[in-house]
């Protein structure tokens, strides 16, 4: 094994554990305390909806930032947390009727990953594609001056995923927290500030 990938390793068996220990759900609530403490989104909500929030890590990194949130979350799988500020939906966020939801979020987290094949333009181009999908519902389910965040897998999508963002917030930033691992392709973006156009 290289020394980098072991490395790598090391800093990611360092979260699980750390998650663990701190009862977290998931090593991914790292990533959004990191977003948290340079973006500030989830202290100024008050309507959080989260894509793809099993086992419910950011669901309690944002009932902790923010014990007053109401949070609406989507997953395949089960959230293993149950709160009663969580609304929570076991579907398929294609299929799922957003009209039969009370909307006017002002915060869209998406954490949400597709089966991995290891091939990683492919992987790239599912995930970027789940997030095309995510955008073209932000007009249903966000109030003006909204903020989004969501995961992606750098690669040949990602300009026209920014390009879109762009032209729908008034801010979009780039982050990659430390709790990420350095050698994968995943980086965050947070759109700022909602247009609806
Ligand atoms: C990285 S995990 C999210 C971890 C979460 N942020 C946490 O901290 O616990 C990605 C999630 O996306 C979900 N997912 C993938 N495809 C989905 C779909 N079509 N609809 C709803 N959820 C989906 C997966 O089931 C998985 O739980």
């Amino acid at each position: 094994m290289k020394s980098k990938d072991w490395l790598n390793r090391q800093k990611k068996d360092y979260f699980v554990k750390k998650a663990k220990k701190e009862g977290y759900l998931s090593r991914a609530a790292y990533k959004l305390i990191e977003i948290e403490n340079k973006f500030k989104i989830l202290k100024k909500s008050s309507k959080l909806f989260e894509f793809g929030a099993a086992p419910g890590g950011w669901s309690q990194v944002a009932l902790e930032m923010n014990p007053r949130i109401q949070i609406t979350a989507i997953d395949l799988l089960e959230l293993k947390i149950k709160h009663p500020q969580i609304k929570f939906y076991n579907e398929d966020f294609l299929k799922f009727n957003y009209q039969k939801i009370e909307r006017n979020f002002d915060t869209i987290l998406s954490d949400i990953a597709p089966n991995t094949t290891g091939h990683q333009s492919t992987d790239h181009l599912r995930l970027s594609s789940m997030i095309f999908d995510i955008i073209e519902v932000l007009d249903q389910l966000m109030i003006t001056g909204g903020v989004f965040v969501t995961k992606i897998w750098k690669g040949s999508e990602e300009k026209e995923i920014i390009k879109i963002l762009k032209y729908k917030f008034n801010k979009v930033s780039y982050f990659k927290p430390d709790s990420s691992r350095k050698d994968s392709v995943e980086i965050f973006i947070i759109a700022e500030n909602y247009k609806s156009l």
